[in-house]
């Protein structure tokens, strides 16, 4: 009777246990269930961050100061770059449980501090003019309600003589062994026929921001590589941000 009521027991204080994430994971999978964006970016996806880290490094040389990834996800982007710069990275998204799955997964990355997510919207965002030295931005824009408030946005915390690279898709560095499927990929989830084309077409937003009055902004098309758009915010005196290497 009394070896029953033990083994009962045993039994309840494990149930419980499990309930109450005896497993230390229990937090970090219940952001992973709120965040199936999660996935991809850690699986299928996951070389293509350290490439366009490492290209937009290549590309514009902004290695210090403020970076912010808008509509960030989980982080992996803002998280590659952090790694190889000296750059402090805020990553902002819309989705709170992108943010806290985004500060749990840098911390994991001993990362703390160097990236910090905050939750926010792209078309409106916290940041003061003038703040940021790069402004990064994938696979996000073709979310926005109003592409062009978030544009503009972009621009407004940009420096003068900073940099946005925004868009959508994998990075001209990666490898084309790696990249081939990935295009297949996309053009299966979307149903587009071409790996460069987009649901909405990024050279009018870029007709409609110069409108606007953005500067030196301009569609950057390269062959499976996706649509990105690079802002070079005029400095000071009036000049764009360097060209970038070949
Ligand atoms: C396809 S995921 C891409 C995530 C990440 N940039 C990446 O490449 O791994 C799109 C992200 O944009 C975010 N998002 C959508 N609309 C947004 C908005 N208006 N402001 C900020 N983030 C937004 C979503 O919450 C989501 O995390």
């Amino acid at each position: 009777m009394r070896v029953r009521r033990v083994a009962i027991c045993a039994v309840m204080l494990m149930i419980v246990a499990c309930g109450w994430g005896w497993g230390q994971d229990t937090y970090k999978d219940s952001l992973i269930e709120k965040c199936p964006f999660y996935e991809t970016a850690t699986g299928r996806l996951a070389p293509v961050y350290p490439a366009l880290a490492q290209q937009i490094v290549q590309d514009f040389g902004i290695t210090e100061g403020i970076c912010v990834d808008v509509g960030g996800g989980c982080g992996s982007l803002a998280m590659a770059l952090a790694r190889i710069t000296d750059l402090q990275v805020y990553m902002l998204d819309i989705d709170p449980w992108a943010v806290r799955l985004c500060n749990l997964l840098v911390d994991e990355g001993d990362l703390t501090g160097k990236v910090v997510a905050y939750e926010g919207d792209a078309q409106d965002m916290a940041f003061r003019d003038n703040f940021a030295d790069l402004v990064v931005s994938r696979g996000s824009i073709f979310f926005w309600a109003d592409q062009l408030a978030g544009l503009k946005e972009c621009y407004r915390i940009l420096k003068p003589g900073g940099v946005a690279y925004i868009g959508g898709g994998f990075s001209r560095i990666l490898d084309p062994e790696t990249r081939a499927p990935l295009v297949q990929w996309r053009m299966d989830v979307t149903g587009l026929h071409s790996p460069d084309s987009h649901r909405h077409n990024i050279s009018d937003l870029v007709r409609k921001a110069r409108k606007a009055g953005l500067r030196h902004i301009r569609v950057d098309r390269e062959p499976n590589v996706g649509r990105w758009i690079v802002i070079r915010k005029p400095d000071r005196a009036g000049r764009p941000a360097p060209a970038s290497q070949p």
